[in-house]
C-alpha cells in the first residue's frame, strides 16, 4: 500500500494489454451473449436489491448482516482522498458501499455536468459535486427511495444546490440526448439486470467525447445459473459480475472507445460464501474508463 500509485500504473498497462485481446474474443463471443435473456424472475432481483440497499441506507452497520463491506473505512481503503470524504456528513459515508475509487479516472473538472448511476446515500455524487463547482451540476439516480432520502438529507446539510437526485433507474434516465460530460457508477451496473440497456443510456445521454467512469464487479468466468440468480448473492452485485470477456464489446456495443482498466484488489467482500464465490469464479472489482465515440 505504500507506493500505490506505481502498482497502479503497472496494474494498468497489464489490463489495458488483457482489454484488447479480450475485445477480440468478445467481438466473437457477442452473438452468442445477451445477458437480456436471464431466465430469472427480474422483478424479484430488483426487489432483493432495493431490500438490501433499504438496510444499507436505514443501519449499514456491522450487525445488519451484509455481506458486502461499508463505510468510511472502506472509502479509505478504496482510495478516496482524506480531505474530499472528511467534509462529508457521516450519514452518507455510513452507508457508502462502492467496489472501487473511480472519481480520479474520470477528470472531473469545474463546469461538467455529471450523471450518477446508483448514488446511493450520496457519497460520490456529493464528492464530484464539489470537483464540478457550482457552474457545474451532479444528477444521481437510485431506484430506493431509503438511499435517496439519506442523500437528499445529506445534500441539504452540505448545501450541495448543484445536486439533483432523482428516482429512476440506470436502465431508463430522463435525460435529453448528449446532455452529460461524464456518467459514474459505483457498483450500480452489477446490480443492473440490463447492465447492456444501462451502458446504452450512458453512451445515448453523453455528448460525443464525454466521459464514462465506474467501479465495477467483473468475474473471469461464466457463473453457473443457480450463482447467478441467487437473489443474496444478486444483491451483493456478484450474480450480476459482467464477465471480463464480454465488458469490451458491451462497452463498444453501447458507443465507447478509449478503454482504460485497473483492478481494485483491495476491495474484499465481509461473508465467507461472498468471498468463496469470488475466488471460485474470479470475481473482482475493477474501474474501467471509456470515451464515447465522436
Ligand atoms: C454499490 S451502491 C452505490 C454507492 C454509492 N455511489 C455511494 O456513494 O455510496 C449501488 C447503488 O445502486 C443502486 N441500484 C440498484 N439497482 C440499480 C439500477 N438498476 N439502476 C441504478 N441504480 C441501482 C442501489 O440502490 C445502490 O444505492
Amino acid at each position: 500500500m505504500s507506493d500505490r500509485s506505481s502498482v497502479t500504473t503497472a496494474v494498468d498497462r497489464v489490463s489495458v494489454l488483457e482489454w484488447q485481446r479480450a475485445r477480440v474474443r468478445a467481438d466473437r463471443r457477442r452473438s452468442r451473449t445477451d445477458r437480456s435473456t436471464v431466465a430469472t424472475d427480474e422483478r424479484e432481483l430488483r426487489r432483493e436489491v432495493a431490500a438490501v440497499y433499504r438496510i444499507v441506507a436505514n443501519t449499514p452497520d456491522e450487525g445488519a448482516g451484509l455481506q458486502f463491506p461499508t463505510g468510511r473505512e472502506l472509502a479509505s481503503r478504496l482510495g478516496y482522498p482524506p480531505a474530499e470524504i472528511g467534509r462529508l456528513p457521516a450519514a452518507a459515508l455510513d452507508s457508502f458501499t462502492g467496489v472501487g475509487y473511480h472519481l480520479d479516472l474520470a477528470d472531473l473538472d469545474v463546469g461538467d455536468v455529471v450523471l450518477e448511476f446508483g448514488c446511493g446515500s450520496g457519497t460520490d455524487a456529493l464528492v464530484a459535486a464539489v470537483r464540478v463547482g457550482d457552474s457545474g451540476r451532479v444528477i444521481g439516480v437510485d431506484p430506493v427511495p431509503e438511499q435517496l432520502a439519506n442523500a437528499r438529507r445529506c445534500r441539504e446539510d452540505v448545501g450541495a444546490a448543484n445536486v439533483s437526485l432523482w428516482r429512476a433507474t440506470a436502465e431508463a434516465i430522463p435525460l435529453e440526448d448528449g446532455t452529460v460530460d461524464v456518467v459514474l457508477s459505483n457498483g450500480a451496473l452489477s446490480l443492473s439486470p440490463r447492465p447492456e440497456r444501462a451502458l446504452a443510456e450512458a453512451g445515448r445521454v453523453l455528448r460525443p467525447g464525454g466521459r464514462l467512469a465506474v467501479s465495477e464487479l467483473v468475474g473471469e468466468r461464466r457463473l453457473p445459473e443457480r450463482i447467478r440468480t441467487d437473489p443474496a448473492l444478486w444483491a451483493a452485485g456478484i450474480g450480476g459480475a459482467i464477465r471480463s470477456d464480454d465488458y469490451a464489446g458491451l462497452l463498444e456495443t453501447a458507443g465507447f472507445d478509449d478503454v482504460t482498466v485497473r483492478e481494485n484488489p483491495w476491495y474484499e467482500f465481509v461473508s465467507d460464501r461472498a468471498r468463496g464465490v469470488c475466488q471460485q469464479y474470479g470475481v473482482g472489482s475493477v474501474s474501467v474508463r471509456a470515451r464515447r465515440r465522436r
